[in-house]
């Protein structure tokens, strides 16, 4: 994995990663109440949680260990690989990575209100973007992969 985001964003993030950890099952809840309004994006949880019910809490869990991690990106490569895999099982594609984010960054000012500043939020988006980034080359790559090849 490359180092892209800014110092800047890095001091954020982690500066604010404990906050998000006390208050983890508080935001999750909330961004999967925001997430699940959408039919097609639950759907996708739906199918998954008959193999796995707690899975789903995983995935902010994930984001804030991302955080923790976030100046030392190569600790999280088996972590990439295994969200990857299941992604690719439960069909997950680039195109709903806007959507936990539309969900993700307004939870945390639900959950947090006026300790998440803008700039507090910026910064999440702008790690949270890297991280799918990340995600959404190597499940492209693992699709891929799943193809037949040609006879
Ligand atoms: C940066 C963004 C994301 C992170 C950090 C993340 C993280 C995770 C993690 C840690 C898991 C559990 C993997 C395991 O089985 O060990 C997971 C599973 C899953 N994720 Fe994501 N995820 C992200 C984005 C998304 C998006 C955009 C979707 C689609 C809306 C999605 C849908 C799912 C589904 C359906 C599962 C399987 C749940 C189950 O097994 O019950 N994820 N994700």
């Amino acid at each position: 994995m490359t180092t892209s985001l800014s110092p800047a964003t890095i001091t954020i993030v982690k500066a604010t990663a404990p906050a998000l950890v006390q208050h983890g099952l508080a935001i999750t809840k909330r961004m999967y109440e925001r997430l699940f309004v959408d039919l097609e994006i639950k759907a996708l949880f739906d199918e998954a949680a008959q193999e796995s019910g707690e899975q789903p809490k995983r995935l902010a869990a994930a984001i804030v260990a991302f955080a923790q991690n976030v100046d030392n990106l190569p600790a999280l490569a088996g972590a990439v690989e295994r969200m990857a895999a299941r992604h690719v099982e439960t069909r997950v594609k680039p195109e709903h990575y806007p959507k936990v984010a539309a969900a993700l960054l307004p939870a945390i000012r639900d959950v947090l209100g006026e300790a998440a500043t803008d700039e507090v939020l910026a910064a999440w988006g702008e790690a949270y973007t890297f991280l799918a980034d990340v995600l959404i080359a190597r499940e492209a790559q693992l699709y891929v992969d799943a193809e037949p090849t040609a006879a």
